[in-house]
């Protein structure tokens, strides 16, 4: 009964989906005033008050509507970092899986205790991914998975999503089959866990299965988060129905979404590109939207300046390197590494183009899911001489993992990376700056310097431009790492800005390897010598 109430309060407050590209303009958020006390945690609302709807992440001008975009709410303190597709066609589920994101945050915001967190520690955190299970011309389906840190230990949970194309429907998990008591019954018959309740996965159907998908082999599958027909000892139930069972029990449209499953273009895209080709240059393509249109002398650019930010029209940005394979002597010079996280998305390439047209080189450390989703924005960065370090693969803190996991978690992303752009990273941004003793020997291992940073411009929580520029300014000294996000509009905005103050300082603008010469691997770095 709370729930709702409280889900409504936190909600009003609520502020910002932060969008791979959000249009909201840099004024709408006000900064915070003080980054150490707590609660900075909800951001206040947009302008007007209006949620941000499905929609309006796109610009006007978009060109291309068959991209799948993705959306992220993600916050520092609280811990929390979700991510969501937007995919085009879709709206009704768009909308369904915003919600559903929207409400899990606000729940955790809700529920956390009062106290300060510790970089270094553990602390609460809520962490939403995504994968897309099944596509095609009449399906689509869409996995949500939510791994929630209490504080002692972590619990996943997932839910899978379908929608009908040709009726613009959601289907539930349940009616992809055509009769639920023979379901019930094939799932209580093959169900096998240590004491798994029979009645509970049966009545689980008419309830409403969180997560349906199909395997490979066109068996359909069910996943029980823990504790929902077991003990918790046993973990996540999968109960996997055989392929000629599956195909007795689907309905037509549950035959379709088989189907999508198998073809499954992500997961071709998976097993195609072990070894990925060196990137070929783009500028063949070069479209209308390549006129030098970025200022550098525009420091109000927001959201209507009408800058593209769409991957396909590939800008200036692919040209000679800005600086990552030039001398730089950062014992003689006064260096500052900029340095951009949780990308890439679609905004990317505006980024790329601004820093393109101010010589800058940056470093960008990279979700392995985001460079799943944009492998070819990815390969800009790496072509237009940027460093790329990883950020692990779904932006998980590390600190509360086991080590299998924390390994997990950082090898996906560098192979992602590795796959979209040809080369190994080498550096690795732990999501939050949390680290530990565990973390450096796993790092260690696996050839990685860990990167954190000396200066933070708190771009996620003051989503305006002048306020980055000022704590750059105020807080920028030889050999600093600069910490930005490029998944933030009002980010990419600053960056003229920000790159013109350091200039005018006499600040030389280097990668963070060129920074910091040879790295030790499992080492943290905060900043140059
Ligand atoms: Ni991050």
């Amino acid at each position: 009964m709370h729930m709702n109430q409280r889900r409504r309060l936190v909600g009003a407050v609520l502020a910002v989906l932060v969008l791979g590209s959000c249009s909201f303009g840099s004024s709408d958020v006000a900064p915070q005033a003080d980054s150490s006390t707590r609660p900075p945690a909800t951001p206040t609302p947009s302008s007007g008050g209006t949620e941000p709807t499905p929609g309006d992440s796109d610009n006007s001008h978009e060109a291309d509507a068959d991209e799948i975009r993705t959306r992220t709410l993600t916050a520092i303190d609280p811990r929390y970092h979700a991510t969501w597709p937007d995919i085009p066609g879709a709206d009704p589920l768009n909308q369904a899986l915003t919600e559903a994101v929207k409400a899990q945050v606000v729940d955790f915001v809700a529920d956390l205790p009062e106290a300060a967190p510790d970089a270094a520690a553990a602390v609460p955190e809520l962490n939403i991914g995504w994968h897309l299970i099944a596509e095609s011309d009449t399906v689509v389906g869409v996995r949500l998975t939510s791994y929630l840190f209490a504080g002692a230990g972590g619990a996943e949970r997932s839910r899978t999503w379908w929608f009908d194309r040709s009726t613009s429907e959601l289907v539930d998990n349940s009616a992809l089959s055509a009769d639920p008591d023979k379901f019930a019954r094939a799932l209580a018959w093959t169900v096998r866990a240590p004491g798994v309740d029979r009645d509970l996965v049966r009545d689980s159907v008419a309830d409403g299965l969180s997560d349906v998908s199909f395997t490979d082999s066109g068996a359909l599958e069910v996943r029980f988060d823990e504790y929902a027909v077991a003990p918790g000892s046993s973990g996540v139930v999968t109960v996997r129905l055989s392929a000629d069972l599956t195909t007795r029990l689907l309905t037509d449209f549950g035959g379709a979404a088989r189907a999508a499953a198998s073809v499954s273009p992500v997961d071709a895209e998976d097993d195609e590109l072990v070894t990925p080709a060196p990137p070929q240059g783009d500028s063949a393509t070069h479209g209308p939207d390549d006129s030098p249109s970025v200022e550098p002398n525009n420091p109000e650019s927001g959201p209507e300046s009408g800058e593209s930010e769409h991957p396909g029209q590939s800008g200036p940005d692919a040209g000679p390197n800005p600086g990552s394979d030039r001398e730089v002597d950062c014992s003689r010079l006064k260096c500052v590494a900029l340095t951009f996280d949780d990308g890439p998305v679609a905004d990317t390439e505006r980024l790329l183009r601004k820093l393109r047209h101010l010589d800058a080189p940056a470093t960008f450390f990279v979700l392995g899911q985001q460079a799943a989703v944009y492998p070819e924005t990815l390969a800009k960065v790496a072509r237009a001489g940027h460093e790329i370090g990883v950020h692990t693969w779904d932006h998980k803190q590390l600190t509360s993992l086991g080590g299998r996991d924390i390994r997990d978690e950082i090898v996906s992303s560098v192979r992602e990376v590795r796959k979209a752009t040809g080369v190994r990273p080498t550096l690795l941004r732990p999501p939050y700056g949390a680290t530990g003793p565990r973390i450096d020997a796993i790092t260690a291992r696996l050839g990685l310097a860990q990167v954190l940073w000396n200066v933070d411009t708190r771009d996620w929580a003051v989503k305006s431009v002048n306020p980055i520029v000022r704590e750059v300014r105020r807080s920028a000294r030889r050999n600093s790492i600069v910490l930005m996000h490029d998944i933030h509009r009002t980010s990419v905005d600053a960056v003229p800005q920000v790159v013109r103050t350091l200039r005018n300082r006499g600040y030389t603008l280097v990668t963070v390897s060129q920074l910091l010469g040879d790295t030790t691997p499992g080492h943290r770095y905060y900043s140059g010598n």
